[in-house]
């Protein structure tokens, strides 16, 4: 019943943008190659077409299961311009619906809300269950004549397929992506010596950032900035400690070898159990196409996830996870809190030049740039994965 194709129109743009010129110097050496051009990070139209063609398309981090611990709560998010709910069953499995009554399409649930039994629309007072079946419908049949059982093949909140790793839900709303477990395998691969399951959710840092959600996800994996924009963080995992990023499908990762522990980086906090000695000074840096971002430190967890407003505004968010009673222990809080100062201070130094280059994104002075041969085969990677998307 869902039509997820593309819109005509946004095709001609999308070839137009992405021409034949372009894509070739994505494919090309990267000596000769470039990145996207000026009008990705400008154009509304674009946008409409990012969440068309790439969000509702692949898996997309749409939220977490702490955000529903009971069964009956309810969490609201919008993914690729779309209203969706997040619900815990009776039985305590994660669900995930389009947020809309198929009677008139009014959003079902407005704000987070929790111990439902049932979720009931604004409108007309449809009752769907927390399974997404339609349970009864009032005066369907006139004043007072209600439908008490609609029966199994009446219309309930549409599906959307979901999976979930530890906290983390991920959506894939157009329905056909790759298998989550196929998705995920490269990652799961390179970790297997993290113990996740050691980890528990601390906070979440909010950041609005006047710039493009591409240039900020861009500019995560991109180690060549540190020493000009990140003086601490250079002296912290100094750049001859880095490696340039290697890509796999959809996946982005990296490491850095951490040199010299600073307030909020590396102190006072536990590490994951059984880390090896190399494994208590590395540090993972993995991200996932289009906008999530996992950066794994021997202390920490945290889990990047850009939402893109509009093409020159996005909202950050940074999850943070520490090893057990860390995350929530009073003893912690001063380490944590170190945590989250280092975090926003590194942040506010990268939006900067996220804010500054967005401006500059106007300019006909550029149009996708010349790339370092070392350290950018990422961003050409990047373009590969927009076009393959988008065309
Ligand atoms: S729109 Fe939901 S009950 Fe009418
Ligand atoms: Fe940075």
């Amino acid at each position: 019943m869902l039509n997820h194709a593309p819109s005509v129109d946004s095709g001609e743009m999308v070839h137009r943008v992405l021409d034949e010129s372009a894509v070739a110097r994505f494919r090309s050496a990267t000596r000769d190659g470039s990145g996207l051009p000026n009008e990705c990070y400008t154009s509304p139209e674009w946008l409409k077409a990012e969440n068309e063609r790439i969000f509702a398309r692949t898996w997309m981090l749409a939220g977490f299961c702490h955000d529903v611990p009971q069964p009956g709560d309810v969490s609201p998010v919008e993914m690729a311009g779309m209203p969706l709910i997040i619900v815990r069953d009776h039985d305590g499995m994660i669900r995930v619906f389009h947020n809309v009554c198929r009677h008139r399409g009014a959003v079902v649930v407005a704000k987070p809300c929790q111990r439902q039994s049932v979720l009931t629309c604004p409108y007309h007072s449809w009752v769907y269950g927390l399974d997404g079946s339609l349970r009864m419908r009032p005066h369907f049949f006139g004043g007072g004549r209600h439908d008490t059982n609609p029966g199994e093949d009446a219309p309930g909140l549409v599906p959307v397929r979901h999976a979930v790793w530890h906290d983390l839900v991920f959506v894939n709303i157009s329905g056909d992506a790759p298998e989550f477990e196929d998705h995920w395998e490269p990652f799961a691969r390179r970790t297997k010596d993290y113990d996740f399951g050691a980890l528990r959710y601390a906070t979440t840092l909010d950041f609005d950032v006047k710039g493009n959600w591409k240039l900020i996800y861009e500019n995560f994996y991109d180690a060549y900035h540190v020493p000009t924009v990140h003086p601490k963080l250079e002296v912290f995992t100094p750049l001859d400690t880095r490696v340039a990023v290697d890509t796999e499908g959809p996946w982005f990762h990296n490491t850095s070898m951490i040199q010299e522990p600073q307030p909020g980086r590396g102190i006072g906090m536990p590490m994951y159990p059984g880390l090896d000695g190399k494994g208590q000074r590395t540090e993972w840096y993995f991200h996932l196409f289009p906008t999530t971002a996992i950066q794994i430190w021997p202390d920490q967890l945290a889990i990047f996830q850009l939402h893109a407003l509009a093409p020159d505004r996005t909202m950050e968010h940074i999850h943070m996870y520490f090893v057990g009673d860390a995350a929530t222990d009073e003893a912690y809080a001063g380490y944590r809190q170190d945590v989250y100062d280092m975090w926003n201070e590194l942040n506010t130094e990268d939006f900067e030049i996220v804010e500054n280059m967005q401006g500059a994104r106007t300019s006909p002075g550029f149009d996708g740039g010349v790339l370092s041969p070392y350290w950018d085969p990422a961003t050409q990677h990047f373009a590969r994965l927009v076009t393959d998307f988008m065309h």
